[in-house]
């Protein structure tokens, strides 16, 4: 990258912070004891966007495919993830300075200076990498120590006493895993199956940096897709046969660049029907490829752009200990490439690992089959990469059609923190006892409205742009008289009167229909 577009990034990603911690999108955790890292809150707008970003995504993956969803417990004893392989596999190879103590990921070190993939390489190869190429400590220039195997739970002890050793989950999938016998009798012990889940997941991250990139503390967006892998068909794939969707092959990969090269973003992208990526075997069955449409139909109908993301086949030694066949989604944002969501083939590792270890019989009877093992596939998101993505491909300096001064946010009006913002011209008059009321009408109809009163009109505009609001509607002296306020639109600023009757039907409308200029 060069110098002044670098120089810009940063800034912009200044700029992004400044206004997410000052219009209270995001909050330091603990901020008054110092803020410890990899921990961030979402205030009343993070909060309320990143709710509407997880209810996208409930309508697409669970709603829309008569899918459920489940809220299992976060603190799991050890058998649990001794089972799920995350005891033993589930950590990152570490490296101390030996002079000022500070620890890095050593993967991340080989790759920030030699600019290639070192995901998947062990340890003692990475060990010897950093003494071959002579890496010093990127703080001190001091020399580092071992290359060592650090367990990315965060470890806890479960009631007093003799206490049972336990973990918090670092996936939300593990308690669909475990639940399963039970949720594939209470729906009619029938397959396919898709259970999911919404809910915070913890991981120890060595060097947690970034903002909201790399959290100790995140959200997952997880589905588990129950099926009989004797018919690895998805029933509706003739749906998305001709969809088309972004991939980075292993081969193309392999061809670029040996084991991949890291940061080269969108080059050797290939656009791929669904049916392609099946007939070619580049995903293992038709059901990876049904998720990927859904996926790519997400994130575009979530404010990311296109040509910004796309799936990156694992290459065979980057692949985690359960998967069969992986995908990852990757973005291009500020910090570099950074991914999004992984896709993967899970088998019936989980299921048939848990049976054994529980001495429980998970595998089910389908009627005119007999007993099997269901194989899963399984999309998982995380959703503070997403939302941060989502705040920098909406940012807009300023400029546009009214020429603001301010800075706004084109977002998706779905995920905009609130539905409409709602203003009294003036307070005085009644008119502002008469916008509340309306406020009032719109929020019994479900939807979430910001009021506001203070300052001018413009102030207010400029106000709710900088939160990406797509509408606000004004209440003036004709609305007194005619019964109809004014609906201004977020990204050309032009304003029609609508009646105050039909109101909340109206701004529905626009929504559903992602309008965001008159
Ligand atoms: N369940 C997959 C992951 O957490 O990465």
């Amino acid at each position: 990258m060069a110098g002044n577009r670098e120089n810009e990034v940063v800034e912009v990603q200044e700029e992004l912070m400044e206004i997410a911690l000052k219009r209270n999108f995001l909050m330091p955790s603990n901020e008054i004891y110092g803020h410890t890292a990899g921990f961030y809150d979402y205030g009343v707008v993070g909060a309320a966007m990143k709710r509407k970003i997880e209810n996208a995504w409930r309508e697409l993956f669970l709603w829309r495919e008569g899918f459920y969803e489940i809220e299992s417990a976060s603190v799991l004893p050890e058998p649990v993830l001794k089972a799920s392989g995350h005891v033993d596999n589930f950590g990152d190879a570490m490296v101390q300075c030996r002079k000022c103590k500070t620890r890095v990921r050593a993967d991340k070190l080989i790759e920030e200076v030699t600019k290639q993939k070192a995901e998947g390489m062990k340890p003692a190869e990475m060990d010897a990498l950093i003494k071959e190429k002579g890496i010093k400590c990127g703080k001190c220039g001091g020399q580092y120590g071992e290359v060592v195997w650090f367990n990315l739970m965060f470890q806890t002890s479960i009631g007093a006493g003799e206490a049972e050793k336990g973990y918090l989950r670092p996936e939300t999938a593990q308690g669909i895993f475990t639940d399963f016998p039970r949720i594939f009798r209470a729906l009619g012990a029938k397959l396919p199956l898709g259970v999911g889940q919404i809910g915070k997941s913890f991981r120890n991250e060595i060097a947690p940096r970034q903002a909201l990139m790399r959290l100790r503390e995140f959200t997952q967006m997880e589905l588990e897709y129950f099926f009989n892998s004797a018919e690895a068909k998805h029933p509706h794939f003739a749906e998305v046969r001709e969809k088309r969707v972004r991939v980075r092959t292993a081969e193309m990969q392999q061809m670029e660049g040996g084991a991949g090269t890291v940061g080269s973003g969108e080059t050797g992208v290939r656009e791929f029907s669904c049916s392609e990526l099946v007939e070619k075997k580049i995903v293992p069955n038709e059901i990876v490829a049904y998720f990927m449409h859904r996926t790519s139909q997400f994130y575009e109908a979530v404010g990311l752009k296109r040509e910004k993301f796309w799936f990156r086949q694992l290459l065979p030694n980057e692949m985690p200990h359960y998967s069969k066949g992986n995908f990852d989604v990757e973005v291009e944002s500020g910090y570099g490439v950074v991914e999004l969501m992984g896709l993967a083939y899970r088998t019936d590792f989980d299921l048939a690992s848990h049976a054994k270890a529980s001495s429980q019989d998970l595998s089910v009877h389908l009627e005119g089959v007999g007993r099997i093992m269901p194989h899963v596939v399984e999309p998982s998101f995380g959703v503070d990469r997403l939302f941060w993505a989502i705040l920098e491909q909406g940012y807009r300096k300023g400029g546009g059609a009214e020429k603001r001064d301010w800075a706004w946010f084109d977002f998706p009006p779905i995920v905009a923190p609130f539905d409409a913002c709602i203003f009294p011209l003036m307070k005085k008059d009644g008119l502002a006892e008469k916008a509340e009321l309306v406020a009032r009408e719109l929020r019994h109809e479900g939807l979430s409205v910001y009021y506001d009163e203070s300052g001018s009109i413009g102030k207010r505009y400029a106000r709710a742009d900088e939160i990406g609001v797509p509408y606000c509607i004004t209440f003036d002296y004709e609305s007194m008289e005619k019964g109809s306020v004014t609906i201004r639109y977020r990204n050309d600023g032009r304003q029609e009167r609508v009646p105050i009757k039909g109101l909340g039907e109206k701004i529905r409308q626009l929504i559903l229909d992602a309008k965001t200029s008159l």
